[in-house]
């Protein structure tokens, strides 16, 4: 059943950052696609005019990928902005007269949890959230506990059904593709399960600090931050059995059993890094333990994935900006020719970021009179970067109302179970040199023979 298009959209913290870096672009590309031809209101409480936001929004199109004229123009003229205390109703009263004629309009949440409740509440008495959908922005919570809190809030006023949760990962084309290339190939399924796989590793390398960010991430930390949400999502879409069908709900089923199915993260497999200068960000406490950097292993206790360890590797100031899965198989059985270890036997490798390249490693024979040999990669798929905006994706869906982007509220609370133990006691925070891959314990933390294969820059290769 198609679902009916949202007829405006609202975003609050509408002179945020969020809204400045991620929300403008995509409207931009989205007017631009002739995708967006409703009501755009912004909502701040920041004393501003329209005229005030709309030098803001071409700000944000000249830092954040290029300022298209005619699109903006389209988009200035469609926009509109509501000043106000999001405590005070009289603020959702002008936006409900801001709204006019439209009845279903989809509200984003670019603001902070702690004032989820407020606006949800807000939206709801003034009258402007019948028919309405809500977005809300990662990380959902602080712990198991806000998560639930915060789900409680939003099912006040808005079903399930009209609650769009972003994890901006699940808009990545690459991302996307995992699941594709998993359940369209049937080569990979014999291989993909504990009788032929050693160990999967993700890394998610960023090559700088948190650019300005010091007092968010003094709440987050790395794995509030990328780990209970993009990286739980990538395994569960790596590790996930076929669907039953084609619908959303099959989809989020099976992610579902995965999150359930892992076990809780043991503090003991988890390794915490700061680099050395975080402390000297501003909005960062002079002794702050949070960390940058996190190491972790990982289990999934399903029959295909039982003692299959799955090490997941994330932080700030490493030596290169790259996202990569490798799923590393078992040696063969016997060495008939050279010896073949671990680290040199085959593998899948699942580029992410910023390009997107699948390939398989395997062995040939060396030139030459000796029965040797040498890895190679076989690259199954390559594409150019910066092909299209993940939250430009994310707001095309939910404006038509499909879930299958978003993150649902029982595998939201599920992905946070499963990092519980290492928010209640993660252990000391290491240092480590800014441009280094974290404090030298993290080597020490992979589990399986492989060890870690650090990301290296993407030689082009042909599409
Ligand atoms: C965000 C995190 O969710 O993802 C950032 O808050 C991180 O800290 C970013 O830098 C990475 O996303 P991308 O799409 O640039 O890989």
């Amino acid at each position: 059943m198609t679902e009916p298009r949202s007829d405006a959209f609202v975003f609050f913290g509408a002179t945020g950052d969020l809204a400045y870096k991620k929300i403008f672009p995509a409207l931009q590309a989205l007017v631009r696609a002739g995708e967006l031809d409703i009501p755009i209101i912004g909502v701040a409480r920041a004393g501003w005019t329209l005229d005030k936001l709309r030098e803001r929004a071409r700000r944000s199109l000249d830092d954040n990928g290029g300022l298209d004229a005619d699109a903006f123009a389209r988009l200035s003229a469609q926009l509109k902005y509501v000043d106000g205390d999001y405590a005070d109703p009289a603020t959702y009263q002008r936006l409900k007269q801001t709204l006019g004629t439209a009845t279903r309009p989809l509200h984003y949440l670019a603001i902070p949890p702690s004032l989820f409740g407020t606006v949800v509440q807000g939206l709801g008495n003034a009258g402007c959230a019948t028919h309405a959908r809500v977005i809300v922005e990662k990380p959902f919570g602080r712990n198991l506990a806000s998560a639930q809190a915060l789900n409680r809030t939003l099912h006040e006023v808005f079903a399930e059904s009209s609650v769009f949760r972003i994890d901006h990962y699940l808009g990545k084309e690459a991302v996307q593709n995992l699941l594709y290339f998993r359940f369209a190939n049937a080569f990979l399924e014999p291989v993909w399960n504990r009788n032929h796989v050693d160990s999967v590793q993700i890394t998610m390398a960023e090559d700088f600090g948190v650019l300005g960010r010091g007092a968010f991430y003094e709440e987050v930390g790395t794995l509030r931050d990328v780990v209970q949400n993009h990286m739980l999502q990538v395994i569960a879409l790596l590790a996930m059995d076929a669907p039953t069908g084609r619908d959303t709900e099959s989809v989020r089923a099976e992610k579902l059993r995965i999150f359930r199915a892992m076990r809780p993260l043991d503090p003991a497999q988890l390794v915490r890094g700061q680099y050395r200068g975080y402390r000297d960000e501003k909005g960062v406490a002079a002794d702050s333990q949070v960390e940058t950097f996190a190491a972790l292993c990982l289990y999934i206790d399903t029959w295909r994935w039982a003692g299959v360890p799955f090490n997941i590797r994330a932080g700030k100031c490493l030596p290169i900006t790259a996202t990569e899965v490798r799923v590393n198989l078992k040696c063969p059985p016997l060495a008939i020719f050279d010896e073949i270890s671990a680290a040199t036997s085959n593998y899948f490798r699942f580029r992410l970021s910023p390009d997107v390249t699948i390939s398989a490693g395997a062995r040939v024979k060396q030139h030459g009179e000796t029965m040797s040999g040498e890895p190679v990669e076989l690259i199954a798929r390559h594409e150019p970067p910066g092909q299209d905006l993940p939250y430009e994706r994310l707001l095309r869906a939910a404006l038509r109302g499909d879930p299958a982007l978003f993150t649902r509220d029982d595998s939201v609370e599920a992905a946070w179970r499963v990092i519980a133990p290492a928010l209640a006691d993660g252990g000391p925070v290491q240092d480590y040199a800014p441009g280094s891959w974290g404090p030298s314990a993290a080597a020490d933390i992979f589990v399986g023979d492989a060890g870690w294969h650090d990301p290296k820059p993407e030689e082009s290769a042909p599409c």
